[in-house]
């Protein structure tokens, strides 16, 4: 924590979105932390925030095991601000009533607006008739009003859309000011910020490095510490993040397992070897890889095997190393969210391998620095650091590599004909402008066989689907309408240059129901 700069504290009651709201605060540059709902009071103070905001939460409040603040926040002087849940959680302790709603809201509702001070400044004169348009999320909605406070918004649905006690600086919102999807959501949250908290705009991505690092510093003390190093943008951000802070007692690790793309291996000894020269491990480990992967078809069967390979030698290195007690990961909030949740675990989609599993088998202790960061800030904290524009503008790769974007068998033949297809595709992409709206887009090797014809001789071959997905977090995507004539360009060159494919179809599903990975 900055001693100079007591930002704004985040209150986490398990909403979806309390990450959201951190980023929102970033963009404000002021500095914030989220604790979890049951923070003691003692942090609370010697955090000494200029203000609080109690996110919303999946809970209700009158249920059994609801989720509550200590009350005292409410009483500390500094303003507070409740979201959804947060807002009605604030009700509830100070004696106002919540009620279930006969209709529920999710999604957009317009909002009209009461009371154009304080939290609302500025905002009705770019609202038409005093409406916004906001989204909403919830199932119960504040009720009675506690004493001293009034309405200030409403709803079609809802009497108290917002609420405000003015003197004592407590505010409540129904609606998520975090989400795009709320209009003015941004100068509703600055109005909180800047005239109710009186926050200085004073944080940046520089102070992010310069207090990771001190972080980093005071966790390790004189110990070692290990990283995976993949050479994508996470793990790249975080091997350099550890090389600032405690030079060479951080030791990367770089397991080529043999299921990446062409001149990845060569990307990563150019850039972190001879450009940012980190203390650099390299373990060849492709026949191990594809020796375990003889035969296997089955999606989660591959992951596992990948995924236990890798910590065996993951494990095997750190063994060498004997004395590191730590281990650094690049894991991400969007990674959290899917393989977590408040209340246990969630329906676990597909084994991301960088979040878990690690840390359980070893007995090491876990840094993880990026992890309440979205992915185009942790670009930005790559930049920072002076990492080469060709490892921070990289798109996702996922950690199982090719093997999931081959579906079926993985072996050499089939390795070999995706990288080339792959290349194509992307050096394609990278001519093209339609690169910054990109997600991810990379070639994927179908275990079916169709006729072609090439000159006047029948082929029997494979198949190449090319997917191109934007999205803001991995969590949802759309594909790319991508202009014809680069898909063009693409299928002609596959089609033309690599041996074994002669037939390229494109890929226009959506996440959910689709997810972008096929395996
Ligand atoms: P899906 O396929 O689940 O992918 O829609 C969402 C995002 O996560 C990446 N992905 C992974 N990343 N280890 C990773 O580090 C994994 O096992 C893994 N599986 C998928 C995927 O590329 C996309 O960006």
């Amino acid at each position: 924590m900055d001693v100079e700069n007591h930002g704004i504290l985040i209150i986490d009651f398990g909403s979806q979105y309390t990450q959201l709201i951190a980023r929102r605060i970033r963009e404000l540059h002021v500095y914030c932390e989220i604790h979890p709902f049951n923070i003691p009071l003692v942090e609370i103070e010697a955090f000494n925030p200029r203000g609080v905001i109690l996110s919303g939460g999946p809970a209700s409040i009158y249920e059994p095991g609801a989720p509550q603040c200590d009350r005292s926040i409410l009483a500390m002087g500094i303003p507070v601000l409740g979201i959804c849940y947060g807002m009605q959680a604030m009700a509830h302790l100070l004696g106002g009533t919540v009620a279930g709603s006969s209709q529920r809201e999710y999604g957009h509702a317009m909002v009209t607006i009461d009371e154009t001070a304080d939290l609302f400044q500025g905002i009705s004169a770019g609202a038409g008739n005093g409406q916004i348009s906001v989204w909403m999320s919830h199932g119960d909605h504040v009720e009675q009003l506690p004493e001293g406070f009034e309405s200030i918004a409403y709803s079609e649905n809802c009497s108290v859309a917002a609420f405000g006690n003015f003197p004592r600086r407590l505010y409540g919102l129904q609606f998520h000011p975090e989400v795009v999807h709320t209009s003015h959501g941004a100068n509703i949250l600055s109005n909180f910020l800047f005239e109710i908290c009186d926050c200085e705009p004073s944080w940046s991505m520089e102070s992010f490095v310069r207090q990771t690092v001190e972080e980093i510093r005071r966790t390790l003390g004189h110990d070692r510490v290990i990283c995976a190093l993949s050479g994508g943008v996470d793990s790249s951000v975080v091997a350099v993040l550890l090389h600032q802070a405690v030079g060479e007692r951080s030791i990367c690790v770089f397991v080529n397992n043999g299921l990446l793309r062409e001149g990845e291996v060569e990307s990563v000894f150019r850039v972190f070897r001879d450009h940012m020269h980190l203390n650099l491990r390299y373990v060849d480990a492709e026949e191990i890889f594809l020796e375990k992967l003889k035969g296997v078809a089955d999606p989660e069967k591959k992951r596992r095997i990948i995924g236990n390979e890798f910590v065996y030698l993951f494990e095997r290195e750190a063994r060498q190393h004997g004395d590191v007690r730590f281990l650094a990961q690049g894991t991400l909030y969007p990674d959290v969210i899917e393989s977590t949740s408040f209340r246990g675990p969630s329906a676990r989609i597909k084994s991301h391998h960088n979040v878990g599993g690690l840390p359980e088998t070893m007995n090491l202790r876990l840094i993880e620095p990026l992890r309440e960061l979205f992915k185009d800030e942790v670009r930005e904290v790559g930049r920072e650091l002076g990492i080469p524009e060709e490892i921070v503008s990289r798109q996702p790769f996922p950690g199982p590599g090719l093997a999931v974007r081959i579906v079926g068998e993985v072996n050499r033949e089939r390795l070999q004909m995706l990288r080339e297809a792959d290349a194509i595709l992307t050096q394609e992409i990278a001519k093209s402008d339609v690169y910054p709206e990109i997600w991810q887009s990379f070639a994927v090797l179908l275990p079916v066989k169709t006729v072609g014809v090439m000159g006047d001789a029948r082929t029997y071959e494979h198949v190449i689907a090319i997917r191109v997905v934007s999205s803001l977090d991995g969590m949802t995507a759309d594909w790319v309408r991508l202009p014809y004539e680069i898909l063009g360009t693409i299928s002609n060159r596959i089609v033309n240059e690599v041996q074994g494919i002669n037939r390229v179809v494109y890929d226009m599903s959506s996440k959910p129901p689709s997810t972008i990975e096929w395996e």
